[in-house]
């Protein structure tokens, strides 16, 4: 009986690269995602890197007939749990549905995985759980401190895995802190695609590459970094994906454990010169204003590596050329894609 890796949200930015490395690695993928902030056509796409369609399920991570049918149905050996809501202004707004989704979302899946004898889990949680850096780098003992409710969702579902690790023996679990993924796999295939206006700087950045977007509203110019701008530590998603693929082997080859582990590069880069390295990749020069500071923003935040290095044997290799470049192509191909198909929208009508 094939033996699965359960990848929730695996529909997503994230998710849908950490499948890419699992299957690599050698990982039958199952993924439930409801489609809330993706769409089913990225499993073709995995499907055209990899050879292999992962069975997409749609439906929601809180659904426990759902989740219980599934552990039923398939033999499932880990959790890969990405699936949840992340835009940190939309959290302020609708904070009931960003704890329902996160915080029920993590807990019914956790009781789904204890019912079903499943005790291998690996959780996306973020940097921002460490609010205001009172020391760089970040270390994991830094201590927590949310800032706004999306944050603080990440901090009571860290909690419950605590909670639970220590209520019963054989947990295997890690708690994954991810700094500022960007990149998209190298083939173009796959990449992010907010809806909307981003929110995030990247994805923004491509957007006027593209002319999508008529200049970069930069967040801030007068923070006390070497540019004024302010700096974060981006780290490319297919690195970020195949540390996923080392905490879940390090997860199975425990008898029990809880890790927490900053997944970045441990370099910071200011705005200006993310700015700088997507124009070389775009080959053009990109309009920018500077703009008051956004509130809640940090000035400069990047991680101690260490720890995920020592126990995961991983360290992020990509450049931040690669991530511009690779971005770059994802954004390109995003488009032409929409061009072709209003072309054809028009031909019909
Ligand atoms: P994403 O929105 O691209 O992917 C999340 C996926 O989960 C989407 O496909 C969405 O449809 C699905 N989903 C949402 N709620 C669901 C539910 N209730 N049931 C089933 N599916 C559901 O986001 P991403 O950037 O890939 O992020 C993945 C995870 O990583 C999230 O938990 C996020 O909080 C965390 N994270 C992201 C970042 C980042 O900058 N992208 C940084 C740190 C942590
Ligand atoms: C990066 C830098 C902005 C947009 C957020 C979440 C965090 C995590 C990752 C999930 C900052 C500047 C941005 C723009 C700009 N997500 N900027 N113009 O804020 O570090 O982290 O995403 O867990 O929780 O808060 O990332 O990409 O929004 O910003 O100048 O249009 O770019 O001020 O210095 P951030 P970001």
């Amino acid at each position: 009986m094939t033996s699965y890796v359960l990848v929730t949200g695996g529909a997503g930015f994230i998710g849908s690269h950490a499948i890419v490395a699992l299957q690599q690695a050698g990982h039958s993928v199952l993924v439930l995602d409801n489609l809330c902030n993706s769409e089913a056509q990225v499993m073709d796409r995995i499907a055209a890197i990899t050879g292999v369609q992962p069975g997409l399920i749609v439906g929601d991570v809180r659904d426990e007939t759902l989740l219980a049918d599934l552990f039923s149905r398939h033999n499932i050996q880990a959790v890969l749990h990405f699936a949840g809501l992340k835009a940190v202004g939309e959290s302020t707004v609708k904070p009931l549905e960003y704890y329902d989704c996160n915080v029920t979302g993590s807990v019914r899946l956790l009781q789904a995985m204890q019912s079903a004898n499943v005790r291998n889990f690996v959780f996306s949680s973020s940097a921002t759980v460490y609010g205001e850096p009172q020391h760089l780098p970040l270390t994991e003992d830094h201590p927590r401190q949310a800032t706004n409710p999306y944050g603080h969702t990440k901090i009571v579902v860290e909690d419950v895995m605590e909670a639970l690790y220590h209520s019963e023996p054989g947990w295997k679990m890690a708690r994954l802190r991810y700094f500022n993924p960007v990149g998209s796999h190298p083939s173009g295939l796959l990449g992010e695609a907010p809806r909307g206006v981003p929110n995030n700087l990247m994805p923004y950045v491509a957007q006027v590459a593209a002319g999508v977007r008529d200049r970069l509203h930069i967040f801030g110019n007068d923070y006390d970094t070497p540019d004024g701008t302010g700096i974060r530590d981006y780290i490319h998603v297919m690195d970020l994906a195949e540390g996923h693929v080392q905490a879940l082997h390090h997860c199975l080859a425990q008898q029990q454990v809880l890790s927490t582990l900053n997944l970045g590069t441990g370099r910071g880069h200011t705005v200006l010169e993310m700015l700088r390295a997507f124009e070389q990749a775009c080959g053009r020069e990109l309009p920018y204003e500077f703009m008051p500071r956004r509130p809640g923003d940090v000035a400069a935040c990047w991680a101690e590596t260490s720890t995920a290095e020592e126990c995961l044997g991983w360290r992020a290799t990509r450049s931040v050329e690669e991530m511009c470049s690779d971005a770059w192509r994802w954004t390109q191909r995003q488009y032409q894609l929409e061009d072709e198909r209003a072309k054809a929208a028009s031909l019909d009508s």
